[in-house]
Parts: structure tokens; sequence; C-alpha cells
């Protein structure tokens, strides 16, 4: 049924007076009048029924009324901008990442080094059996060579004399020789390469890099690191050695911490010692509330190895050890790092885990 364009008025009208009443400024009013099904394009329809000749005004006023409903709802508040925001509040905790414990526990090793003049190095990780084994005084074949659970790389071996001169260990160097590549099972491999180095002492090496062996449990991961110290000089002797260990002791786990070296052997160092470091639950009692000491056992903890650099690996380094003498220490970053008073970490596995759960409390 054709439509007047007076109906079409009348229309208009009687939306423009309901919108006067209508208050409410939501998104839902806005659609009932301009939303796709909304009165405003139920109305728009009707043009088509208008006369031709009036379709023209009835145009116009359909824009005037759909201006005026743009108009009546322009301050309409969606529902986003509702909500609203307080500027006084605090602001929201940033995800901050951080370095990896172990990362965190390298550099403060290397600061206390660094502050008494050792020189923080970094050595291949996988390296010459000449460094690793044969030029710290284990020929091949030495039965010591098992005490570490080596990882060899499969890798071709240039052909070389197997007859070894302990008094000219050097002849065997792997660039005149060759030799097996093996994935560095302790960081002494960085000893004789800090002697070829620096070739006069002095020497105040230290190396901190990681350590690959046969074994996984709660105290081992395959992959480790290690720090390793070097000190080649006129005159030094054993008390360096012991002073170096209080001071690296006190340092990292707090004032009154001491060390303790028990006779041992290694084929690189002769004395050869391990390095205990006194217990900070019971003071090194190995007593706690009148009952042994639950951390410890014992009053102290065992962490490494350490000696007087045996006079064949200064030979190899090239360094006369009828002059020289040195002592050396190693030992691992992740059980150092562990015994550190308040950090209770029972599996060092999980330090590679991944698990940031685990990661963000340090
Ligand atoms: N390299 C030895 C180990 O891995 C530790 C050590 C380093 C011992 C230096 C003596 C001197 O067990």
């Amino acid at each position: 049924m054709p439509m007047t364009i007076d109906e079409l008025k009348q229309k208009i009208e009687a939306l423009t007076n309901e919108l006067q009443s209508q208050k409410a400024l939501t998104e839902t009013v806005k659609n009932q009048y301009l939303g796709k099904k909304g009165h405003f394009n139920i109305l728009a329809k009707v043009i088509a029924q208008i006369d031709n000749q009036d379709k023209k005004v009835a145009g116009q006023l359909l824009n005037e009324l759909k201006l005026k409903l743009e108009n009546h709802f322009s301050n309409t508040t969606s529902k986003k901008q509702t909500k609203q925001i307080d500027f006084t509040l605090p602001g929201l905790p940033q995800d901050v990442g951080h370095l990896h414990p172990i990362s965190q526990a390298m550099e403060e090793i290397t600061n206390i080094f660094e502050k008494v003049g050792f020189t923080r190095v970094r050595y291949p990780e996988v390296d010459w059996d000449w460094y690793v084994f044969e030029s710290l005084n284990m020929p091949p074949s030495h039965p010591a060579r098992d005490e570490w659970e080596t990882f060899f790389v499969d890798a071709p071996e240039p052909a070389h004399d197997l007859t070894y001169d302990a008094k000219e260990p050097r002849k065997r160097h792997p660039s005149l020789v060759g030799g097996k590549m093996v994935l560095t099972t302790h960081t002494s491999n960085g000893q004789v390469r800090e002697m070829e180095r620096l070739k006069n002492p002095p020497i105040r090496m230290i190396n901190i890099a990681k350590c690959y062996r046969r074994q996984q449990d709660a105290t081992h991961t395959q992959m480790f690191h290690q720090f390793e110290g070097l000190v080649v000089d006129k005159g030094i002797n054993i008390q360096h050695l012991k002073g170096t260990l209080d001071y690296f002791a006190e340092q990292f786990y707090g004032p009154g911490t001491k060390s303790r070296i028990r006779p041992f052997h290694f084929q690189f160092t002769e004395p050869s010692f391990e390095v205990d470091f006194s217990c900070h639950i019971c003071g090194g009692t190995g007593k706690k509330n009148g009952e042994k000491c639950k951390f410890c056992k014992s009053g102290w903890h065992e962490v490494g190895g350490a000696g007087m650099v045996h006079p064949n690996v200064l030979k190899a380094g090239g360094i006369d050890p009828e002059i020289y003498t040195g002592f050396a220490f190693g030992w691992g970053v992740e059980r150092t790092y562990t015994l550190k008073e308040g950090l209770n970490i029972d599996d060092i596995r999980l330090l590679y885990s991944g698990d940031l759960r685990f990661l963000r409390q340090f």
C-alpha cells in the first residue's frame, strides 16, 4: 500500500517524540533505533512506497531523522568506556626476566676472584685429549682417566705416536701430533692453554666453563659448570692456596665460613687435596640443637679438588718447574651454589628443567 509523504512525516514526528523521552544512552537502546533492524531502517524502507515526485523530500526527511538519531546517541557510552580507571592505583608489576641462577653464580664467582687480581678466561668446551688429559700428566690408557666419565667426539683421529715421553710431554701437542677430541670433563683443560697464552708467569686465571660427564642423578647432570683457578709464579706454596680458599669461602658463603683441605690424589697436582667448606647451618660443628646436623652430617661440605701444580704440567705448558711453582683448584658451580645458605635445592636437575615456577624464585 503506497504511503503519502504526510503519513511519513507523521511517523517521523512520532519517532522523534518518542526519542525525546528516551533518556537511557546505552548500546542496547541505540541499537533499537539505529541498529540493522532498528526503527530507522524499518521506516526508511517505506521510501519505496512513496510517490516518485515526493521521493526526494522523503529522502531528505529521513536523512534529517538519521542525523537527529545519531546526534542523540553520540554520547552513548560503550561497555568498555564505562569501566572507570583509577589513575591513583599502583601500576601492575611488569614481568621482567633475569639471569639464570647459575649465570648469577658464575658472575658472583668471577667478581670475587677479579677483586684479587685473577683474570676470567674461557677455553673450548670441546677440546683435544691433550689439554683435557695428556698435558695434565695422564698419558693415554692411564687408569686415572677413568674417573672422568668422558664423552668422546666421533671424529677421525689423526695418527700419532703413542709413546709418551714424560720428560718432553710437549712433543705430543696436538698441533704437532694430533689427538682425540672430547667434551671437556673438567675445566683443567684451561691450565696448559693459559700457560701457552701467557707464556711467562705470573698467571692468575679463573676459568669458568661447561663440562660434560656420563652421569645423571639428583646431584649430577650430564652438562654442568666448573670453575678452575690457576696461580703460577715464583715462590707460590700451599699457604697461598689455603689463603685463597679461605678468602673465597668468606666471600661466597659469608663471614666465618672456613675451608679445609684433606690429602687426595690427582695426576696433575702434587700434593693434591680435597676441599671442604664449613657448614653454615651448624657453624662447622656437625651438631644442631644437640642432634647431628641434617644438612652436612659432619660440619663440612666437600666441594672439589685442589693442589700444587705437578711439574710435568708446568713443563707441558712450557714453564720451567725449577723456577716457578703454582697451585690449582677446581670444582662444580652447581654444587658450590646449591650449598648457599637458604637455597635448599635438593635436586640440581631442577636448574636445567626450564621450569619457570622454579627459576623465578632466584
Ligand atoms: N679437575 C679436577 C676435577 O674435576 C679438580 C681439580 C682441579 C683438582 C684443579 C686439582 C686441581 O675433579
